[in-house]
């Protein structure tokens, strides 16, 4: 079934099977591979990609159900340049193995997207979905006000 969405600001139509989850189209149809498999259960957030705008887990969304919507992944976050929680989090040097780190800046730019200012708790909160077995978790806590810093000052 062929099916007409937006990627990364781009109209793509694609013609696989409506029940793909959107990590597989991504990675496979689109050789968009930023977007990582981590458990395919919404157990590790390692496939988290924006959704209209919202953060949701590529490997729980269908192609049949992103018809119509725009999709942004890591590659399409600052619109060919550095978003804010790139830039903070090259410079917290938060990454570790990295096989974790698309989800994370992904769920970190769609909490700002929704709070500009938020707070430690409400940082950890909105992070505790995306796991990192490297534990670079207080970096990510760290680079996360570094970006709501940089954005409030554009
Ligand atoms: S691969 Fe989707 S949440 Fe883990
Ligand atoms: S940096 Fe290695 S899993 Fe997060």
């Amino acid at each position: 079934m062929a099916v007409s969405f937006t990627v990364n600001g781009q109209a793509r139509v694609v013609d696989l099977p409506p029940e793909m989850p959107l990590l597989w189209v991504l990675r496979e149809g689109l050789d968009l591979t930023g977007t990582k498999f981590g458990c395919g259960i919404a157990s590790c957030g390692a496939c988290t990609v924006h959704l209209d705008g919202a953060a949701v887990r590529s490997c729980q969304v269908t192609l049949a159900e992103v018809a119509g919507a725009s999709v942004v992944t890591v590659e399409g976050l600052g619109q060919g340049a550095l978003h804010a929680v790139q830039e903070a989090w090259i410079a917290a040097q938060v990454a570790q193995c990295g096989y974790c780190q698309s989800g994370q800046i992904m769920q970190a730019a769609a909490l700002l997207a929704e709070n500009p200012a938020p707070t430690g708790d409400e940082i950890d909160a909105a992070m505790e979905g995306n796991l990192c077995r490297c534990g670079t978790y207080p970096r990510i806590r760290a680079a996360v006000q570094d970006a709501a810093k940089r954005l409030s000052e554009v």
